[in-house]
């Protein structure tokens, strides 16, 4: 892990709080993420469903579309955290594959930090390049 301990347990903390926020009538998993970019700003995110399905959206991309569409474009490391409803956070909430992909479009596969709360409640650190690898990005087109 690059980022510095107590800014790993900020994120966690604040992607707790985010969760808060889900709106998961459907599915009743809550999701919460907390974005750090490189100007340390933390942008949150919550998952958002809806009564039709298809338009809902994760908490990782609710965070990353709010941050892009305040300017910030680059980004350092994401925390994320998921459970049932009226569940504490006791597991692993691996980002889905089209969140990986939007990760893919801003962020640098080497460096940037996806960051998990484990069973013991203990904070792991993925790359970007770990959860997607031979990722198709901005730099494949050239
Ligand atoms: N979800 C997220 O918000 N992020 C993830 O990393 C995995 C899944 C949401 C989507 C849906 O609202 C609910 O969790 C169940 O899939």
């Amino acid at each position: 892990m690059n980022l510095e301990k107590p800014m790993a347990q900020k994120l966690i903390d604040m992607a707790i709080k985010a969760r808060d926020m889900a709106y998961a009538p459907y599915s009743g998993f809550k999701v919460g993420a907390a974005l750090l970019s490189k100007s340390d700003k933390i942008y949150m995110g919550c998952n958002i469903e809806s009564a039709s399905y298809t338009p809902s959206n994760c908490a990782e991309r609710t965070a990353f579309f709010k941050a892009v569409s305040e300017g910030d474009k680059d980004f350092l490391a994401i925390a994320v955290v998921g459970a049932p409803e009226g569940e504490n956070i006791n597991r692993l909430c691996p980002p889905c594959g089209v969140c990986r992909q939007v990760m893919m479009e801003f962020c640098d596969p080497d460096n940037f930090e996806i960051l998990q709360l484990d069973e013991d409640k203990n904070v792991k650190s993925f790359t970007l390049k770990e959860l997607l690898p031979m990722g198709f990005g901005p730099k494949s087109l050239i």
